[in-house]
């Protein structure tokens, strides 16, 4: 599998995409979740360091199907409008949670799994944001890159690529960026 696949509106994958090795990732807090095996082996490394500081993290959100993305799709337009919508979410065939390698993370507190936009703030997430390169993750849609990734700053989700996430955080580049520069 390409860890490396670009998919954003304007690249997008067939409707009938499915990552061949899904598997179960089903945490105490949600069941029915599925992500790419490689991804969710690198998850719990990064999940068990992540509790030696006492930070408790899970996984919200993984793959998607394009049927179930177009739904929630349709479902925030309904009910946000679509300009709120389009900086919010993908639609069908745009979405790399459509690859099974992303990931949207919540923080535990307080008997509660947190994914708002407040959770930049907490120490948790201010962690990872700074270790999830060591586990081959990078932050997909950060602050201040907004007009090169089409969405609003998500401090929850992160997207697994593998070894060159070290050098996208290192070099501050968003998979756009990275992608334009080695075709270059
Ligand atoms: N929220 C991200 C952009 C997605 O829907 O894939
Ligand atoms: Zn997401």
């Amino acid at each position: 599998m390409d860890y490396l696949i670009l998919v954003n509106r304007s690249n997008l994958l067939p409707k009938d995409y499915v990552p061949e090795d899904l598997i179960d990732a089903s945490s105490s807090y949600k069941k029915g979740i599925k992500v790419v095996s490689k991804v969710l082996e690198m998850f719990n490394l990064m999940k068990e360091e992540a509790l030696k500081h006492n930070y408790h993290i899970d996984i919200m959100s993984a793959y998607r199907s394009y049927k179930y993305q177009n739904k929630i799709y349709q479902k925030l337009i309904a009910e946000k409008g679509f300009n709120y919508a389009f900086r919010h979410i993908a639609p069908p065939g745009a979405s790399e949670h459509q690859t099974g390698l992303a990931i949207d993370i919540c923080v535990y507190r307080d008997n509660k799994c947190y994914i708002e936009k407040d959770i930049a703030e907490y120490d948790e997430i201010k962690w990872l944001h700074k270790n999830i390169y060591r586990y081959g993750f990078i932050l997909r849609y950060p602050e201040g890159k907004e007009a090169i990734t089409g969405y609003d700053y998500e401090p929850w989700h992160i997207r697994y690529i593998g070894d060159k996430a070290r050098y996208l955080y290192t070099h501050n580049l968003t998979l756009e960026e990275y992608k334009k520069l080695v075709k270059l």
